[in-house]
């Protein structure tokens, strides 16, 4: 199934922000290790990817993502930052098998980052995740929970924006709600309870710069990216909700006691 948003640049201004510090502090403690070998699924632009290779100085990154376009941009970010530990390619988790240097219980750590969601079968995904990490090594997964998303002040069109977006990515046989349900996944996927760490990860959104940039990019994305056409797509919508949507996404940019609340599940799953 093609990614919902798509890589529009709004999209994408999203992505890029995203760092090691602010994305997957679950993972800090497991890398302490400067010579570790790690696969990023999913990895998007590549903004964490390369933040993973600089904290592996003397290991890899293997980074995968089936869109060519954001493969190439991930590979300039990279280059940019002076990174060199590091090998992008396009790749999708169910076919890791045609992946050149991508072997079962190849890595130390396997990471990914708000990709599950978006999947048909996350579980299927966990499994081959599952057999990508060495014994002694972890998977490290991290999704948010839209029904959990909350802000201030209320606003009767976030509500709307919230219950759109949950129908859209559903009609799509996503999991707009993985955040809360990753444990309950890597339980299935054969990982022992005691083997998984679960906890929760959050973006706040409230200064008026974090507003421009989470107010402005979902107000964009909702008129611009490929979100359009699906929620078009979906009967759920028509363009004038979508253009309501975006209008209260202004606004709530706007508002100076504006605060915008994101919930992110996260786990570790330990592999013996
Ligand atoms: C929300 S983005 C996350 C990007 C990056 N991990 C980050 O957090 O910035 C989801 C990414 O998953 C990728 N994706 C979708 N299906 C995939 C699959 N089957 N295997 C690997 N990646 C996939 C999409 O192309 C997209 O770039």
């Amino acid at each position: 199934m093609a990614y919902l948003h798509g890589h529009h640049a709004s999209v994408l201004r999203s992505h890029s922000w995203r760092t090691v510090e602010n994305s997957c502090p679950h993972l800090l403690p497991y890398l302490n290790n400067p010579s570790l070998k790690i696969l990023d699924v999913g990895c998007g632009p590549g903004t964490i990817t390369v933040d993973l290779a600089s904290r592996v100085p003397q290991g890899f990154v293997y980074a995968i993502d089936p869109s060519a376009d954001v493969i190439e941009k991930a590979r300039k970010h990279a280059e940019e930052k002076g990174i060199t530990n590091v090998r992008f390619e396009v790749g999708d988790i169910f076919d890791w098998k045609s992946l050149d240097g991508v072997e079962e219980a190849g890595f130390d750590v396997v990471h990914v980052h708000q990709v599950l969601q978006h999947l048909q079968d996350p579980l299927g995904a966990m499994k081959e995740m599952k057999r990508l990490v060495k014994p002694g090594g972890v998977l490290a997964v991290r999704d948010c929970n839209y029904q959990a998303m909350d802000w201030y002040p209320e606003h009767p069109g976030m509500q709307k924006w919230k219950e759109l977006y949950i129908k859209v990515a559903e009609g799509l046989k996503a999991y707009p709600n993985m955040g809360k349900m990753l444990h309950a996944v890597a339980l299935q996927a054969g990982f022992p309870r005691e083997d998984i760490d679960a906890s929760i990860g959050t973006w706040t959104f409230s200064t008026p710069d974090e507003r421009a940039f989470w107010c402005g990019l979902w107000a964009d994305r909702t008129v611009k990216s490929d979100y359009k056409q699906r929620s078009l797509d979906s009967g759920f919508a028509k363009e004038e909700d979508l253009e309501e949507i975006a209008a209260t996404w202004r606004e709530m940019e706007k508002k100076e006691d504006g605060w915008f609340a994101v919930i992110n599940g996260q786990i570790i799953c330990h592999v013996r």
